[in-house]
C-alpha cells in the first residue's frame, strides 16, 4: 500500500484555519482518501498534556526556551504516536498547525531565531517534514490584524500576546514560503468558504493520487 501523504494547515490567530481543515478533509475524503485530522500542540494523550502546559496559567509561565522545548517535545510525541503509525497505514494526515507555527511563533515573533527552533527540530523528531503545508493568509491593516488577534485565541498565552507579536508571526510564515517554496504555500484565505477551500486543493493537486 502507498503511503499516506502528510499535509499541515498553518496561519496566525483566526484566519478560518479549523473550518477549513474540516472542509478540506471532507474534499479528499470524497476523493476516496482515508483521511486523520489532527492538531498542535497536541494529537496524542502526552501531547494533549503538554498543550495544556502551554496554552493554560501565565504569560510568564515559561521562558521563550523552554516554551520552545515544550513544543518540540509535544511535536515528538505526535508524530510517533500519530501522524507516521496512520502514514504507515496509507492514510492522509492533515494537522491543524505543526512545525512551521514554531518557526513563525517561537523563532520568528518569538526572537529565538528559525534555525535555533529548526535544530529543535531536528533533535526532536528526526527533521520529519510535511509533504505539503498550506499557509492561510489574510492580506489586512494592522488595524484588522488587532481585531482579528482580539476576536481570535485572546483567551490563552499565547492567543493574547500583542499585535505587534502577531504581525511577526505572519512575517514568520511568510519567511518560510520564501525558504522553502516547494513545501510551503501561500494560500489567499479571502472570499467564500468553498473558494478557499478550492484553493487548498489546488494547492495539493500535484500530491492527489
Ligand atoms: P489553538 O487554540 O489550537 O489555536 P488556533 O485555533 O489559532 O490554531 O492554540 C494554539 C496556539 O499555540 C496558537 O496561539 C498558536 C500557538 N502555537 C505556537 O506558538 N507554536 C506552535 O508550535 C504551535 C503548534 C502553536
Amino acid at each position: 500500500m502507498a503511503r499516506g501523504r502528510f499535509i499541515s494547515l498553518e496561519g496566525g490567530e483566526g484566519a478560518g484555519k479549523s473550518t477549513q481543515l474540516e472542509a478540506l478533509a471532507e474534499a479528499l475524503r470524497g476523493r476516496g482518501l482515508a483521511v486523520v485530522v489532527t492538531r498542535e500542540p497536541g494529537g496524542s494523550p502526552g501531547a494533549e498534556a503538554i498543550r495544556k502546559l502551554l496554552l493554560e496559567g501565565d504569560e510568564n509561565r515559561w521562558n521563550p526556551r523552554a516554551e520552545a522545548l515544550l513544543f518540540a517535545a509535544a511535536r515528538s510525541d505526535h508524530v510517533e504516536k500519530t501522524i507516521r503509525p496512520a502514514l504507515d497505514r496509507g492514510e492522509w494526515v492533515l494537522s491543524d498547525r505543526f512545525l512551521d507555527s514554531s518557526l513563525a511563533y517561537q523563532g520568528e515573533a518569538g526572537g529565538l531565531g528559525i534555525e535555533a527552533v529548526r535544530d529543535l527540530h531536528r533533535f526532536g523528531s528526526l527533521d520529519f517534514l510535511p509533504d505539503r503545508t498550506l499557509v492561510l493568509e489574510i492580506g489586512e491593516s494592522e488595524g484588522a490584524t488587532r481585531a482579528r488577534v482580539r476576536d481570535g485565541n485572546a483567551g490563552d498565552r499565547i492567543g493574547s500576546r500583542p499585535p505587534s507579536y502577531h504581525a511577526a508571526v505572519d512575517a514568520g510564515f511568510k519567511a518560510m514560503a520564501t525558504k522553502e517554496p516547494e513545501r510551503v504555500r501561500l494560500v489567499d484565505a479571502s472570499g467564500s468558504q468553498a473558494t478557499v477551500t478550492a484553493r487548498l486543493l489546488y494547492a495539493l493537486a500535484d500530491l492527489l493520487p
